[in-house]
């Protein structure tokens, strides 16, 4: 992969890091994120780069398979099925879903060029070229004709998008109708209130918020989050929370296997050091983590018809 940051001199690389995660004035945007973390991610055996559902994960590379599957199997990815995946990081994911879940076809969308490129190579390597499609492009403005695909999967990187509303509004256009729509996402927790408390939970959303380029916009709680795919058009909207088999074991995941973070660069190895000196309720308590689905309906009422007209 000819990644320019990866490419760059090691020195100038550590300021990067260095200004990102030290720096409260600096945040990067989600290109400059991953582009930065490339492949340095904490899984051992692929490269998936989200936080893992550790029900019965017994380390990091069968959490983050197991979070895939969940998305999977909740959106009822089966043989015969047309899905777009976006946000698809390194494509770990559409590998896995091609080989277990059979669906006829993946298109993933990605708005990070230097994963793009390194993913096609890995789909191509794992023979499954013809089966996933990736491409370089946004979650909010999705260059797929309307109603094609059967299911939207969105694993671990809504909150990114500028907005997720937009997103929704992506997603139900190029869905079929009865297609699904599944996201794995964070969200605020619902406000506490009294003092320190309420304090310490926004301090801990800000941080990740800021640092992990996610908009203002994309700052609300379940409440909200079930109205703006309500009024987006979806039906049969269930939003549950899965923070407990995310955060919690993660963090105990990590402070018992310090050499999971080997592969992370010395800078970021020594922001999560720093975040394990914490016990994890300090850490994510301002963090809800979400399994989201929804519908859009068989048949369109004549408002969504005209709506989806005049968009
Ligand atoms: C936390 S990573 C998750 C990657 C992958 N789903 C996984 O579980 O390993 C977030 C991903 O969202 C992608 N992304 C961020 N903003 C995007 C956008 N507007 N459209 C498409 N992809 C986007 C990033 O490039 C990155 O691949």
């Amino acid at each position: 992969m000819s990644d320019p940051i990866v490419a760059s001199r090691p020195w100038r690389r550590s300021l990067r890091y260095a200004n990102w995660l030290y720096n409260p004035f600096h945040g990067l945007d989600a290109v400059g994120i991953y582009d930065l973390l490339s492949t340095g991610a904490a899984t051992q055996q692929g490269l998936y780069l989200n936080l893992g559902y550790w029900r019965e994960a017994a380390d990091i590379d069968e959490a983050s398979a197991a979070l895939a599957m969940l998305v999977g199997e909740r959106a009822g990815m089966a043989p015969g099925d047309e899905v777009l995946d976006v946000g698809f990081g390194f494509a770990d994911q559409d590998m896995l879903w091609a080989r277990r879940l059979e669906p006829a076809r993946i298109t993933g969308l990605n708005i990070t060029a230097s994963q793009v490129a390194l993913a096609r190579e890995r789909v191509a390597e794992a023979g499954l070229a013809e089966r996933i499609d990736l491409r370089q492009g946004s979650a909010t403005d999705m260059p797929l004709a309307s109603e094609s695909v059967d299911l939207v999967v969105a694993l671990e990187c809504a909150f990114h998008f500028r907005t997720r509303e937009r997103f929704f509004r992506e997603a139900w256009r190029v869905l079929r109708p009865g297609g699904r729509l599944v996201s794995a996402d964070i969200i605020p927790m619902p406000r506490i209130s009294g003092f320190p408390a309420r304090l310490k939970q926004q301090l801990s959303w800000s941080l990740v918020a800021g640092k992990f380029a996610i908009p203002a916009e994309n700052s609300y709680t379940r409440p909200t989050y079930h109205a703006k795919l309500a009024v987006t058009g979806f039906e049969a909207i269930e939003i549950e929370s899965i923070r407990g088999d995310v955060y919690a074991p993660l963090h105990r995941y990590l402070a018992a296997n310090p050499g999971s973070l080997g592969r992370l660069h010395p800078m970021a190895r020594f922001a999560a050091r720093l975040a394990l000196q914490f016990d994890a309720d300090s850490v994510y308590r301002g963090l809800d983590y979400i399994l989201a689905a929804a519908r859009k309906p068989k048949r369109l009422s004549p408002r969504s018809s005209v709506r989806e007209a005049a968009d």
